[in-house]
């Protein structure tokens, strides 16, 4: 080949490899992050990274644009492996124009989005942008649009997972917010729709980056963060792990391991997880890890509405969806964070064809005027339309509370569960004992208050409050011994067993090898109405 050929080729190579240029790398190095190379050669398997629109150029004339193009336009996109399987990636590249989005690199990763959507593949961002690029005003915009419209036409079709290592601000956030996992890294990224600038003239409120839209606070608060991560090689790590519980699309399964953890492994310490004290809180994750494969649980979501738990794990080496109470927090009480965390763990596992295991220990809903006011009905709902709609093996461990709405909610029977376990701790009833007395019994307590003072004259506020609580106790020990039980759900067929704890995993791993062929459909619809 001639040479001056080979020159060009090399020449453009260069300027592509170089981006921002070196002190704007050095910056991006000082502030603990990784580059867009980096970060994508980090993330897939080595040596596998084929780069696309390499030397595409933006092609802005404005502002003295024309004079300065990098090759790639600050995006570096292609595709390559990840445990051996396809997937294609986008990183953003802060030291070209900020990592911001212009009319042609929106272009790459509509390209991308397209492709991957065609050979059913995942699709990683990599975020790290100072957004819209303001040189190209709408042009720039129109490249956010067609990206958040590829971004829905995939949904449910192929994994969508973005990695936010550095800004995203305004509008841009709406492409991760679609996608369905986000991951942050601590004190390098943030996310916002309106900056501290912005807010300051609005609302006169003073907030800092970290504190508006920092990982901690989209991970604990906000929930728009799935996980957090404390560097980008963590967070890539991540990413990793996540898709190895995905199938690379929505007509394929998940993908199986050889499982070295026998499937009867029984294990007499489930047996006592469950306090002998009803009210006693205690670890919902100590029994996940004794039932799943190798103990191993990947939590998503670990920081936010904590009082319900939502994660991966294996069952003879197949990836399934746990959902599961947490009584350790809140008493496992259903609020409209956890309803709306779990509604959305759950449509996940079902369009992708990961079964369900949900592990049950539910007081009930959240009383207060907060959560009426904030919806719970609304969001409440959620949670029950998704158990309700969900196609995937379902499969529910009753290990205590089932009480009142909520037992529908955790995937009952009623709502297309195929195999109902109950512990023999499990209480199945309209409400707990005491709530119930009250109620049921309201009247024959002040019977009973008034009896005693016939008997033996007026009584004082603390005795007549000892005879109440005397009679009541002995009607909720009643309740208890008659509806706290997991027998009456048992004896109509809502709950198909009752097992010992520890024969659990050995159960789950049966359930789910007998529904492995299983197949259901919803009524064909145009799309649900999901209460938003
Ligand atoms: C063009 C941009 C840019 C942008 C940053 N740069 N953002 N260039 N368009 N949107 C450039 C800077 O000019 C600078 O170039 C380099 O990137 C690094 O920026 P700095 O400001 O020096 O970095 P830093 O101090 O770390 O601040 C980062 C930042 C800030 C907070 C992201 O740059 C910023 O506020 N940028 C603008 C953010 C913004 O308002 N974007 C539009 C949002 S609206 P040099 O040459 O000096 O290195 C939006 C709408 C999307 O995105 C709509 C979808 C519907």
């Amino acid at each position: 080949m001639e040479k001056h050929l080979l020159d060009e080729l090399e020449r453009r190579n260069r300027l592509a490899e170089e981006g921002g240029g070196a002190e704007r790398r050095e910056r991006q190095q000082r502030e603990g992050k990784l580059n867009a190379r980096e970060r994508v050669a980090v993330l897939l398997d080595e040596g596998t990274f084929e780069e696309t629109d390499r030397f595409v150029e933006h092609r802005c004339t404005d502002f003295g644009m024309a004079e300065k193009c990098i090759p790639g336009d600050g995006f570096v996109t292609g595709y390559g492996k990840i445990d051996g399987r396809t997937v294609f990636v986008f990183a953003q590249d802060f030291t070209v124009f900020g990592g911001s989005l212009s009319e042609a690199n929106a272009g790459k990763i509509v390209k991308l989005m397209d492709t991957a959507m065609r050979v059913g593949a995942p699709i990683i961002g990599l975020n790290d942008s100072g957004g819209a690029r303001i040189q190209e005003g709408v042009v720039s915009l129109a490249g956010y649009a067609d990206i958040f419209l590829r971004n829905t036409l995939a949904s449910g079709v192929v994994p969508q997972i973005s990695a936010i290592l550095g800004p995203c601000a305004g509008g841009a956030v709406y492409s991760p917010a679609i996608t369905d996992f986000t991951l942050m890294v601590d004190k390098t990224s943030y996310m916002f729709v309106t900056g501290p600038d912005v807010i300051k003239t609005v609302t006169h409120e003073d907030v800092t980056k970290e504190k508006l839209g920092g990982a901690t606070t989209h991970n604990e608060i906000s929930g728009v963060a799935h996980f957090l991560a404390h560097d980008d090689a963590e967070c890539l790590a991540m990413v990793r792990e996540l898709l190895s519980f995905l199938p690379s699309n929505n007509l394929d399964d998940p993908p199986r391991r050889a499982c070295a953890d026998p499937v009867d492994r029984a294990d007499r310490e489930l047996d006592d997880v469950v306090p002998a004290e009803s009210n006693q809180p205690y670890d919902i994750k100590d029994a996940i890890a004794r039932i799943v494969d190798e103990g191993y649980f990947f939590e998503v979501h670990e920081h936010f509405a904590r009082n319900l738990v939502v994660g991966f794990a294996r069952m003879n080496g197949r990836p399934v969806g746990i959902v599961a109470n947490q009584p350790a927090v809140l008493a496992g009480v259903l609020d409209i964070d956890a309803s709306v965390k779990g509604a959305r763990f759950v449509r996940f596992c079902d369009a992708f064809n990961i079964p369900l295991i949900t592990l049950e220990d539910v007081p009930g809903f959240l009383p207060g005027t907060q959560q009426e006011y904030g919806g719970i009905i609304r969001h409440g709902a959620k949670l029950l339309y998704a158990f309700a709609e969900a196609t995937v093996p379902k499969l529910l461990v009753i290990t205590r509370k089932a009480y009142g709405g909520a037992y529908c909610v955790m995937s009952s029977k009623h709502i297309r569960t195929d195999v109902n376990l109950a512990w023999p701790t499990a209480e199945i009833a309209v409400m707990g004992p005491e709530g119930a007395v009250n109620i049921v019994y309201g009247r024959e307590l002040q019977e009973t208050v008034r009896e005693a003072e016939a008997r033996e004259g007026p009584l004082s506020e603390e005795q007549r409050a000892a005879v109440l609580a005397e009679a009541r106790a002995a009607r909720a020990h009643e309740f208890r011994e008659q509806f706290a039980n997991p027998y009456i759900a048992a004896e109509r067929g809502y709950v198909d067993a009752v097992i010992l704890p520890r024969e659990t995993r050995r159960r789950l791993c049966a359930a789910l090898e007998m529904l492995d062929g299983k197949r259901d459909k919803n009524p064909p619809k145009k799309h649900g109405n999901i209460p938003l």
